[in-house]
C-alpha cells in the first residue's frame, strides 16, 4: 500500500493550485446559497447580484423551478440542454476535469497501477480530459469506461478511433449494482476508479460496489461537509442530485480503505465552504 505521506507528498503542488482556485471562484458562495434560498421560496433575485460564477447554476434552477410550476419536468427542454452544456464546457468544469485527471496519473504511477477505471462517463468529456493528458505524459494503463447509460459505448468508440494507441474499453455499469462477473475478470490490479459528477446521483450503497473493483478511489462527487440544505440543493434534487453526507460516505469508505484523504481541506479553513469536492481513498 503507498502511505498516507507519499500521497500527501506526491500530490502536494496539485493540491495547492487546486485549494488556491477554489478559494479565489468560490469565495462568495454564501451569498449565493442565500439567494437560492430566496429562488427556492419563489422570490425574486436578479442576474446581476448572483456572482458572476454561479449565474449558470441559478439560471438552471429557475428553469426547473419553473418546469415545477407547469407541472412536468423535460429533459430535452431547449434552454436546459444550452445551460446544461454551458454549465459543463465553463471554466470551473475543465479545470476540475484537468484536476481529476492530473491527479489519477499521479496515483497511477505511485501506484504502478495495472487498470484504470471511469463510472459514470456519460458522453465522455473526463475521459476525453483524461486520455489527453495521458497521452502528452505518455501514461499508457489500459482504461476501462462505464456509465448505467448506453451513452458511454458511444463515447468508447469515439475515444478509440481518437487513441488507437490505447487499450480502451466500454461498459456499462450501474454502481447501484455490484460489478459483473465479466467485469472483474477484465481488470487488473491494483486499479484506480475515478469519476466527476456520478456518485452524486447514487446513494452510501454504490461505494460497496466500487470497492470491488478500484483498489484507489479518485472521487470528484461533491460532498455535503456541514449538513446545511440550501435552495439548490433542493431544487437539483429533484432532477435525481442526490445530498450525500461525507461523514456517511467516509464511514462507508472506512470498512474497505485504510486510507482517506479529502485533498481540499484547505478551502473549507479558509471560506468555510460546505462542500468536500475531491475525496481520494485507498488500500
Ligand atoms: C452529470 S453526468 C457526468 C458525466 C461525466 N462524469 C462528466 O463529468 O462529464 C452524470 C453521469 O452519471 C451517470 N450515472 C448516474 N447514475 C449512475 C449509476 N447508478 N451508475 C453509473 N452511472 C451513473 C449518468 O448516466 C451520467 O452519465
Amino acid at each position: 500500500m503507498v502511505s498516507m505521506d507519499e500521497v500527501k507528498k506526491g500530490l502536494r503542488d496539485i493540491e495547492e493550485n487546486y485549494t488556491r482556485y477554489l478559494i479565489s471562484h468560490f469565495r462568495e458562495w454564501k451569498k449565493w446559497a442565500e439567494q437560492s434560498d430566496t429562488i427556492y421560496e419563489g422570490r425574486e433575485v436578479k442576474e446581476e447580484e448572483v456572482p458572476p460564477v454561479f449565474l449558470t447554476e441559478m439560471r438552471i434552477m429557475k428553469v426547473i423551478k419553473e418546469m415545477e410550476t407547469l407541472g412536468e419536468f423535460d429533459w430535452n427542454n431547449q434552454t436546459l440542454r444550452l445551460l446544461f452544456s454551458e454549465l459543463s464546457s465553463g471554466p470551473f468544469y475543465t479545470y476540475f476535469g484537468g484536476i481529476i485527471a492530473h491527479i489519477t496519473i499521479e496515483l497511477a504511477k505511485l501506484y504502478k497501477a495495472s487498470h484504470l477505471v471511469e463510472v459514470g462517463a456519460g458522453d465522455g468529456r473526463l475521459t476525453e480530459i483524461l486520455l489527453a493528458r495521458m497521452k502528452e505524459r505518455n501514461v499508457q494503463t489500459p482504461l476501462l469506461i462505464t456509465d448505467s447509460k448506453p451513452v458511454v459505448e458511444v463515447a468508447g468508440t469515439k475515444v478509440r478511433e481518437e487513441y488507437p494507441e490505447m487499450e480502451i474499453e466500454s461498459m456499462i455499469w450501474d454502481i447501484m449494482k455490484p460489478p459483473s462477473t465479466e467485469m472483474l475478470t477484465r481488470i487488473s490490479h491494483p486499479s484506480i476508479i475515478y469519476e466527476r459528477y456520478s456518485l452524486t446521483y447514487t446513494n452510501y450503497q454504490a461505494i460497496a460496489n466500487l470497492a470491488q473493483v478500484g483498489d484507489v478511489l479518485v472521487m470528484g462527487g461533491w460532498f455535503n461537509n456541514t449538513r446545511a440544505i440550501y435552495g439548490y440543493d433542493k431544487v437539483f434534487a429533484k432532477i435525481g442530485l442526490k445530498t450525500l453526507l461525507l461523514n456517511e460516505v467516509e464511514d462507508q469508505l472506512k470498512k474497505y480503505y485504510p486510507c482517506i484523504y479529502p485533498l481540499d481541506s484547505g478551502v473549507k479553513k479558509a471560506i468555510n465552504f460546505p462542500y468536500t469536492t475531491l475525496l481520494l481513498a485507498w488500500r
